[in-house]
């Protein structure tokens, strides 16, 4: 499974690259304004360590503004995937831009339906919110599954990244599942490195070390 980082914040995706476990980057129109810096500084920062997919959203509505925003956000980089929210004008931009080979990921994805249409209309990627429907009491990992089994059925030649990811369950579940990339947050990525066994298990090994040396 390829893991991405959803963030905009640059020492993060930094850190998380120096890893060497980060195949991508997704932002949101959130993720950036949480930064406070120039959009432009975030991304040209971005993209100078991420060679892999970074995924801009564009924050126009109507499908020609939004296909225009997309290819102004194409100038910054080759890797630039253009996000774009799942809505009748983003189906249309969806397919204007994928016709001419720009690769979109749609994003605020709900329902296998809507993932369907997606993969219809061309998207690469199809972005479902899993966090945001456990939030409201809906089982946010069977959308994931749905859509691969629509995926798998039609063969669509799109991938599925599990996005509002919040916990590492939702990662490793994500992985059972078979999806093709869980984009997860910065503070999350870390805690699927800890285990207390591994750190007590090192400290003891260290210690018996140093007992040897003595
Ligand atoms: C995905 O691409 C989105 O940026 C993100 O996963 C949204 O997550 P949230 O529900 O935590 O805002």
């Amino acid at each position: 499974m390829k893991i991405f980082l959803d963030t905009a914040n640059i020492e993060k995706i930094k850190e998380a690259a120096s890893w060497g476990i980060l195949d991508g980057v997704t932002t949101n129109p959130t993720l950036v304004s949480k930064e406070g810096k120039d959009f432009e500084q975030v991304v040209r920062e971005i993209l100078e360590v991420i060679k892999g997919p970074v995924s801009l959203e564009v924050v126009s509505t109507q499908w020609k503004a939004m296909v225009e925003e997309a290819k102004k956000l194409r100038t910054y980089g080759e890797n630039v995937v253009i996000k774009i929210p799942m809505t009748e004008d983003g189906l249309k931009a969806t397919k204007a831009l994928s016709s001419e080979g720009i690769p979109v990921n749609v994003t605020l994805i709900f329902s296998p339906a809507q993932a369907l249409l997606a993969a219809k209309a061309g998207a690469k990627y199809l972005s479902p919110f899993i966090g945001r429907l456990d939030d409201i009491s809906s089982y946010g990992m069977r959308l994931v599954e749905d859509i691969l089994t629509i995926v798998d059925n039609y063969g669509f030649n799109t991938e599925v990244i599990v996005a509002s990811v919040r916990h590492p369950m939702h990662v490793l579940e994500a992985a059972l599942l078979g999806a093709h990339i869980a984009t997860v947050p910065y503070e999350v990525l870390k805690k699927l490195i800890k285990h207390p066994l591994t750190d007590i298990g090192l400290e003891r090994f260290l210690k018996d070390w140093e007992k040897m040396k003595k």
